[in-house]
């Protein structure tokens, strides 16, 4: 199963920290990839690719494409579209159905408020909480519960640096 993030709405420049922290998160947490609708923003392409090559791993990111065609062409391929929203059915009621669910999955998450008839396109909405949080926490727990925390230790094939655990100060070996 391959697990790709769609950003919508993302402004530059008001939105540049947290599209990033959207694109560590999916990273460091099991997608596969994430494209951000609508917008070419080539700073933030170059600074997780950068991010990609001295923590390892294939990343990919792609920017420019409207949110629409990216979903049309998901759901055309048979994947499965899941809309990260607070008005959606709670995370731990559906997540074992989505986990089962055959295809690849695209998870959305929005900017500022999204297109309306995203609620109608997407296979599921999924609420983080019934309460309004950050894209990127909503976007975190996710992924946490669709890969049963199985990435909170996971390792990155063809990484520059290798951050090693400590329980004080911080080590880094350089591969
Ligand atoms: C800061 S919110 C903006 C929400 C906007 N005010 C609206 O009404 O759509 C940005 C994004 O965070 C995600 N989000 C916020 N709260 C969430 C929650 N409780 N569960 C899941 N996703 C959430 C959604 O993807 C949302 O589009």
């Amino acid at each position: 199963m391959k697990v790709f993030v769609l950003r919508i709405g993302h402004r530059i420049p008001r939105d540049n920290r947290i599209t990033t922290h959207v694109c560590l998160t999916a990273r460091a947490l099991g997608a596969d990839g994430v494209y951000i609708s609508d917008v070419h923003d080539q700073e933030l392409i170059d600074t997780i690719n950068s991010v990609s090559k001295r923590f390892g791993g294939a990343f990919q990111i792609d920017a420019g494409r409207p949110w629409r065609s990216t979903i049309n062409g998901w759901k055309r391929a048979g994947g499965s579209v899941i809309h990260l929203t607070a008005y959606g059915m709670p995370l731990p009621k559906v997540i074992d159905r989505i986990r089962r669910s055959p295809g690849d999955k695209l998870v959305v998450v929005g900017a500022e408020k999204v297109p309306g008839d995203l609620y109608e396109l997407a296979d599921w909405n999924v609420a983080v909480t019934s309460q309004p949080i950050s894209e990127v926490s909503a976007l975190g727990i996710f992924l946490d519960w669709l890969f049963e925390h199985s990435r909170l230790e996971a390792s990155f094939s063809n990484s520059e640096i290798r951050i090693v655990p400590s329980e004080h100060g911080k080590t880094v070996l350089t591969t």
